[in-house]
């Protein structure tokens, strides 16, 4: 039997000002026009402006009603907050979606202790204590939390201070309430991004050469678009994932694991039985 489509959607997706966010905000609201659903997004920003507006005028252009919510999450209390208004303006939430996150660079020899807590607090505080926040509307929809991690989050990032232990500890906090939260039918899972073009990456991606440097290191061929993340964003909050927990998807193109097929030189003798 299927696990029954409930008829409406109501999402919180942080950062949904920037590339990738956008797309998981158009995402699910594609997947809510599929499965049939009605579809309220509360797109949260760190702050109102001109970029969340407009963003809400395109989704509701698409179909869906949403309203905009201001707030650092990186201050315990605005991440409270966050959730309290989202479920002021569109009802218990059916989906939460932790994207907003920021890499920097940075020597873990010298990195001030203010980076280091900066960017866990962001990346990963942040997560924890919208999901606390957010706990007993999911329980009562039996919703579902998404967190937007990265493959920085599975290899190490040298030069990029606190943010590969930071996306590896969402990583694993993500698996963490999976199990203790399965009991009040909350599913927990995170998706890692490859290489994304984004207003966060595309000061790079402006310089050919390095473009086409990075291209040439993807199994598939190109850099990942916002839409790619989405579209595992919206099958993860959707009815189809409904068995699926504590798990980790990665969007990358095939990057990740393709270290192996980079050493140069071949094996001199073939396999024998
Ligand atoms: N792009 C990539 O190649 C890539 C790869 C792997 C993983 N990721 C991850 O994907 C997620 C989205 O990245 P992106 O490339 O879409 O970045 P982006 O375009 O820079 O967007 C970042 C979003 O996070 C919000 N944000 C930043 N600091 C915040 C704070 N203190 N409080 C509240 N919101 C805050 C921003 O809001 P404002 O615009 O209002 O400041 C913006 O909406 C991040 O978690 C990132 O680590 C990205």
């Amino acid at each position: 039997m299927a696990t029954p489509v409930p008829s409406r959607v109501h999402a919180l997706v942080t950062g949904a000002t920037g590339g990738i966010g956008r797309g998981i905000c158009f995402a699910l609201v594609e997947q809510a026009r599929r499965d049939g659903q009605a579809i309220h997004v509360s797109a949260a920003g760190s702050q109102p402006g001109e970029r969340l507006e407009r963003l809400l005028d395109e989704l509701r252009a698409a179909g869906a009603s949403a309203t905009g919510l201001g707030g650092d999450i990186t201050d315990p209390a605005q991440c409270a907050a966050l959730v309290a208004r989202a479920q002021a303006d569109g009802g218990d939430l059916t989906a939460l979606v932790c994207n907003a996150g920021a890499s920097g660079p940075g020597q873990l020899a010298d990195l001030p202790l203010a980076q280091w807590d900066l960017t866990f607090n962001l990346n990963t505080r942040s997560a924890w204590l919208l999901a606390q926040a957010a706990r007993e509307q999911l329980a009562r929809t039996r919703g579902s939390i998404t967190a937007i991690a990265s493959m920085s989050g599975l290899h190490p990032h040298p030069g990029y201070g606190a943010y590969s232990a930071a996306k590896a500890a969402l990583i694993m906090l993500c698996r963490q309430l999976a199990q203790e939260w399965a009991t009040d039918g909350i599913r927990v899972n995170t998706v890692c991004p490859g290489m994304t073009r984004t207003p966060l990456t595309e000061a790079v991606y402006q310089d050919a050469e390095t473009l086409a440097r990075r291209e040439a290191l993807v199994p598939l061929g190109r850099i990942g678009r916002p839409e790619d993340v989405g579209a595992a964003v919206a099958y993860l909050s959707s009815a189809s994932a409904a068995y699926v927990t504590g798990q980790n998807l990665v969007v990358d193109g095939g990057v990740a694991d393709h270290m192996l097929a980079m050493i140069p030189g071949r094996p001199g003798k073939p396999a024998r039985s």
